[in-house]
């Protein structure tokens, strides 16, 4: 396995994904998103996020005026797709676990679209690594601290970049500032998607 860039305990896998392993994602993501539509979630303050988002499976995210939340089912009432099996694939690669992770979010950046600096802590068993994959256009990742208003540094992820957050980088704040819209060629419409993979209950 090739060996990460650490920064700040992000493992950083440049590249890990060729041109060929980044289109069959893609085409498993329309699938995910067919059966479980993109929603601009509301935060509970009731600001729009500018990300669109969507999940597959055992539970998906959702946040909206009652706060951010995992649920086994979908807004309209429906059950979240299956993650598909190359994205499963790619987990246990990464992360050499036999475990499967619980959520798959799938999060879209169209033109403008950021996400502000957070930490991942909606899930039950923080000792689980958390896995992201970034598609299409640039995105520019800051990474910092468990502490708000800590050290920062900043990175560009590029498609088919892999990021591992784990032990000291599990809780650690981070968000993209923004992406270099029409950057990739991958998305026939421009912009960005992140998937993140999960494990959400501590069993
Ligand atoms: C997230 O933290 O939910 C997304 C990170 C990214 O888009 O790279
Ligand atoms: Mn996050």
């Amino acid at each position: 396995m090739q060996t990460p860039i650490m920064i700040r305990g992000f493992a950083v896998f440049k590249g890990f994904l060729d041109a060929a392993a980044q289109a069959a994602l893609v085409e498993d993501l329309r699938t995910v998103a067919r059966a479980a539509p993109m929603r601009a979630p509301v935060t509970r303050g009731g600001k729009r996020m500018s990300v669109r988002m969507t999940s597959a499976g055992r539970v998906g995210w959702v946040s909206d005026r009652r706060g951010y939340r995992y649920e086994l089912l979908q807004p309209g009432g429906e059950a979240w797709p299956a993650i598909p099996d190359r994205i499963l694939r790619l987990w246990r690669d990464v992360t050499g676990l036999a475990r499967p992770p619980d959520c798959c979010l799938v999060n879209y950046y169209g033109e403008g679209a950021r996400m502000g600096l957070h930490q991942d802590r909606d899930e039950g068993d923080f000792s689980w690594p958390v896995v992201s994959v970034s598609l299409g256009d640039d995105g520019l990742f800051r990474m910092g601290g468990p502490a708000r208003g800590g050290k920062t540094e900043s990175l560009w992820l590029n498609s088919g970049d892999v990021v591992v957050m784990q032990g000291d980088a599990r809780l650690a704040f981070h968000g993209v500032d923004r992406i270099r819209f029409g950057a990739s060629r991958l998305l026939p419409d421009g912009g960005r998607i992140n998937v993140t993979l999960r494990v959400v209950s501590p069993d």
